[in-house]
């Protein structure tokens, strides 16, 4: 499904946090629906492969990148003066739920920071559209699922989470303080992803999750012992109330979940906003294991993993995934790429990344 900018005069968007892996795909996806995009990051936490893999994949070596951090306010405002900003679609911020118990001081700063600031010149510059990169770690471990927009959000488990949740108050709020504002300083309308568990990479194999250091997450740790970078994955549980003892999420492949930033950014941009302020769900609605994702992942790419079962991770909700009844609706969005292409495509970006 592609979102056409639906007017002649081009829409620009920026993507702070745009040189990362879920702001790479997006900005693929922007260009790819007729957007220019300007791209900010400072680099804390990539290199400029993703970027550069943006380029080739768009045909397009024109895309303004700026290196700035978003916790500096001036860095922010310069950008905003410099560049007509019609949306923002907010990435840059820490992620490693680990780190952040270990570091609070680190995630609440950084993640709030570089957020009001954003916020801050959204507003001093005539009003704009935000779109926050929220999580579905707001939820915690929800008694009901799957889950819905109105599901309660539940105390987080994290410094990470948490700020997710901050983050979406303050969002609500600025929409509320600015909605009548007019002339040099301008309203703030807002809509918050709650992404489930992004997977997966580009299918041309030139972007895709690049973490620093030992993987936090799933799936690249699949591919790095598959690669042989690492010895052997740890299963973390497997003596869970779940059918196969193993955690479920609902693991969201990057493509599509970048399609879904379009269509966001594509209805806030079109005026198809119902209220100021909107949440939407962004999974695919299918609970999948932890073992079903090895599993599956030996099978379409026809290798054996090296795995065992280890103790739980602390933290660690048992299961969660989404109703997206609401995102399928209002923003005529739907996860469309099987568990298995994801996987695919997150080997090959693997044996890309072997190939440098
Ligand atoms: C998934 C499952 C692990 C690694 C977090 C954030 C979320 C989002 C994604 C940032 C769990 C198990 C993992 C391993 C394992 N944000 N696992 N061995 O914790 O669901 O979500 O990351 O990107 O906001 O909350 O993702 O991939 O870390 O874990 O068994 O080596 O895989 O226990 O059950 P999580 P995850």
């Amino acid at each position: 499904m592609t979102t056409m900018a639906n007017n002649s005069e081009k829409k620009r968007v920026l993507v702070s946090g745009g040189a990362g892996y879920i702001g790479s795909h997006v900005t693929v996806e922007l260009i790819e629906a007729g957007y220019d995009v300007v791209v900010a990051d400072n680099m804390s936490n990539c290199d400029m492969t993703c970027f550069e893999g943006v380029k080739k994949i768009t045909g397009r070596d024109d895309i303004p990148f700026v290196k700035i951090d978003c916790c500096d306010a001036d860095s922010v405002n310069k950008l905003f003066s410099d560049y007509r900003i019609d949306a923002v679609i907010h990435f840059a911020a820490f992620k490693a739920v680990g780190e952040s118990v270990a570091e609070p001081i680190k995630y609440y700063r950084n993640n709030l920071d570089s957020f009001l600031n954003i916020l801050e010149a959204s507003k001093t510059h005539g009003g704009c559209n935000v779109l926050f990169s929220s999580s579905a770690t707001v939820y915690g471990e929800a008694e009901k699922l799957p889950v819905t927009e109105e599901s309660p959000r539940l105390p987080a488990t994290s410094p990470y989470g948490n700020t997710k949740q901050i983050c979406e108050d303050i969002l609500r709020d600025v929409v509320s303080a600015t909605a009548s504002l007019s002339g040099s300083e301008g309203p703030v309308k807002g809509i918050a992803l709650r992404y489930f568990n992004p997977i997966g990479a580009h299918p041309s194999a030139l972007i895709g999750e690049l973490p620093r250091g030992v993987p936090n997450n799933l799936v690249p740790f699949i591919t790095q012992t598959a690669i042989g970078k690492r010895e052997c994955l740890s299963i973390f549980g497997n003596d869970y109330p779940t059918e196969d003892g193993t955690c479920l999420r609902d693991y969201i492949d990057i493509v599509d979940l970048a399609k879904a930033h379009v269509a966001a950014v594509s209805r806030m941009l079109d005026g198809k906003m119902k209220k100021d302020y909107e949440i939407f769900n962004i999974g695919t609605g299918r609970p999948v294991s932890v073992y079903e994702l090895v599993t599956k992942f030996e099978k379409v790419n026809g290798l054996k993993l090296n795995y065992k079962f280890a103790p739980r991770r602390p933290g660690d909700v048992v299961a969660i995934w989404a109703d997206t009844a609401l995102a399928n609706e209002e923003l005529g969005w739907k996860a469309e790429r099987s568990v298995e292409d994801t996987l695919a495509s997150a080997w090959a970006w693997e044996k890309h990344l072997a190939e440098k």
